[in-house]
């Protein structure tokens, strides 16, 4: 794919309240993240450590709020919608207006990316490509959502959306999903072998699974570090979002 692939993006705010009703501001927040964490060219990039600087990934995808809705009339790419729901799970109901909220719009043309208050200190989910086209996209909780506004930190720098856009990408968590055994593959050759997942904001090098002497890529985006310490796809990583690209979300690239 020789070009830059731009992917139209529908964002339906599900608001309980005016304060997770988000302002245009925080939605543009959010979508420069992704313009910049999708192309390698987010500033902590820099913060990669020297050993793994040559293993960056740049994923060639921008994001762009929808112009035209699925019937062809102009729309700013936000929808908005009041509910009585006071919190969200990850059960989808979210996504269905039957359920006081908002439907998917067509998902072989657009990312939904749903906006709401999730329970429980769920951050985000998404769905993996292969899925029901109408609970097709992500879910974000309002307070993890751009880098204004409601986004409160340590996960105010945008970075759930990003982690969620992987998965959705078909990216799975680099610890491989076992738990915190050795055994469990993410299915990427360049992310080392490591055991679970990573929290917080942890120190290079930290070693797991016999990894050493550079460790756990705990920058990664398809761990679990606070926002500030996630920063970097590998190229591994990229060619697994391509193989995507070209298989089960192939109707973007039109
Ligand atoms: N699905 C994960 C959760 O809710 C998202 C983790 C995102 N991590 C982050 N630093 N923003 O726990
Ligand atoms: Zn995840
Ligand atoms: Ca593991």
């Amino acid at each position: 794919r020789p070009d830059v692939l731009t992917i139209d993006v529908v964002v339906h705010i599900v608001h309980a309240n005016d304060e997770q009703d988000l302002s245009e501001e925080q939605i543009d927040s959010q979508i420069a993240v992704l313009n910049e964490d999708f192309r390698a060219a987010n500033p902590d990039i820099k913060n990669v450590p020297t050993v793994w600087q040559g293993l960056v990934g740049d994923a060639r995808i921008e994001f762009r709020r929808a112009s035209l809705d699925p019937d062809g009339n102009p729309t700013t790419g936000v929808t908005r919608r009041r509910t009585d729901v006071r919190a969200f799970s990850s059960n989808d109901a979210v996504k269905f207006a039957a359920q006081g909220a908002a439907d998917a719009w067509p998902a072989d043309r657009y990312l939904n990316i749903w906006v709401c208050r999730l329970s429980g200190g769920l951050l985000g989910y998404a769905q993996f490509p292969g899925g029901p086209a109408d609970t097709d996209g992500v879910v974000i909780t309002y307070t993890g959502f751009g880098t204004t506004g409601t986004a409160s930190a340590p996960f105010d720098l945008g970075r759930t959306t990003t982690h969620e856009i992987g998965h959705w990408l078909n990216l799975f968590h680099i610890g491989g999903d076992d738990g915190t055994g050795c055994s469990g593959s993410d299915f990427v050759s360049d992310t080392p072998n490591q055991a679970g997942q990573n929290f917080g904001t942890p120190t290079f090098p930290s070693i797991t699974c016999n990894n050493g002497p550079n460790g756990d890529m705990w920058m990664n985006f398809m761990d679990y570090t606070d926002d500030v310490a996630m920063y970097m796809f590998t190229q591994g990583q990229v060619l697994r979002v391509e193989a995507c690209l070209a298989g089960p979300r192939q109707g973007l690239l039109v």
